[in-house]
């Protein structure tokens, strides 16, 4: 069987190679895939993809021409595929759990570096400057948490912030009655919340979640934090937050235009997207790219979970974690 692997890394190169298969035949394009790359993905079975490759009608209609039995996802989100075209046509499967501890830690991590300037206190000591000077940052004790989307993620999330002794507001469109957290309506959580951290998936719905009107609704002040998917937040809306001083703080592992930008180093190109500029350049903007879940271990349950997702959809017709 000849996989094609898309937006293909060494380090996805290294994990893959380790525990393959050897009836598995597996070529990593470097490139991300969509209408114009879609050609190199002629003569296999599956192609194997990543967030940011762009799965829509015309590389659906390619796929299936070549032949191309089942697109096999490396991560949970889905919303770069267009399903609803995909379906009858093209099987996809994907990972849809692989390290919540991951994402958890991660948002903990940027949260901790928002609150006490950690990011300006190392930049500084590398220097010698030793002054404490802006570097006031607040307790997380005691504050209040608003997570939006209390699966799998958003609960490993909320786990960590009771140890840190803060009080969770949760708001879910299906929530769970059996977690131990208080839900809340999302406009009740935008105003009681000091800090707002999103775990919930990129839909129709959930587009531009956090927008002019939900911004008009928080405490000033309020830390907000996205390792979830970038279009949840209205990055101009964001934007004006920070600068008037509504918003005290981001943290976004995710970013609504990353898809050209995000996983590359761009550090010699001039960069066209004015907003993520502008963002960049505020001292309490903590940008990372779209790293939450890059640990040793998601990658090896990735890269297991899709050898086997793929050999179980091609022994059986279908696959347990199928999409559609
Ligand atoms: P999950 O499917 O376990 O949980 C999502 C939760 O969101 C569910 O409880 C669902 O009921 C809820 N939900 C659905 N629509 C909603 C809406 N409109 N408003 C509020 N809640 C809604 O997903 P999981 O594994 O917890 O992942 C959450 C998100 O994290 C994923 O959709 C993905 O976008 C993102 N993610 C980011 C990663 C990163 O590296 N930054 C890595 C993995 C996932």
């Amino acid at each position: 069987m000849k996989i094609a692997f898309f937006d293909s890394k060494p380090y996805d190169e290294e994990v893959f190679k380790n525990i393959s298969h050897e009836n598995f035949k597996m070529k990593f394009f470097e490139t991300k895939l969509n209408e114009d790359t879609v050609s190199l993905a002629k003569g296999f079975d599956c192609i194997c993809v990543f967030v940011n490759d762009t799965v829509n009608e015309p590389v659906i209609d390619a796929l299936c021409s070549y032949g191309v039995k089942l697109i096999a996802l490396r991560c949970a989100g889905y919303n770069n595929v267009d399903i609803s075209y995909a379906k009858g046509k093209i099987s996809v499967v994907r990972v849809p759990a692989y390290s919540p501890y991951a994402v958890a830690e991660h948002t903990m991590a940027l949260l901790l570096t928002a609150v006490r300037n950690t990011h300006k206190a190392y930049v500084r000591t590398k220097s010698f400057n030793f002054s404490l000077n802006g570097l006031v940052g607040f307790d997380l004790y005691g504050k209040t948490v608003g997570i939006i989307g209390t699966g799998k993620i958003g609960r490993v999330f909320a786990d960590i912030c009771k140890g840190f002794g803060m009080k969770i507001l949760a708001y879910d469109k299906y929530p769970d009655q059996s977690l131990s957290v208080n839900y809340t309506s999302l406009d009740e959580l935008f105003k009681e919340s000091d800090i707002i951290s999103l775990h919930c998936p990129l839909n129709d719905e959930s587009y531009h979640l956090i927008n002019h009107n939900s911004i008009a609704l928080m405490k000033k002040g309020v830390i907000l934090v996205n390792t979830s998917r970038g279009a949840l937040v209205d990055s101009e809306a964001l934007l004006e937050g920070i600068r008037s001083k509504k918003i005290g703080g981001a943290c976004l592992d995710v970013y609504e235009e990353e898809s050209e930008l995000f996983f590359e180093d761009n550090s010699n190109l001039i960069i066209n997207d004015d907003t993520l500029a502008l963002l960049m350049t505020m001292p309490n903007v903590i940008v990372t790219s779209h790293q939450a879940f890059f640990t040793k271990e998601a990658l090896s349950n990735i890269a297991n979970t899709t050898i086997k997702n793929i050999a179980e959809f091609f022994e059986n017709g279908e696959c347990k974690n199928e999409v559609i």
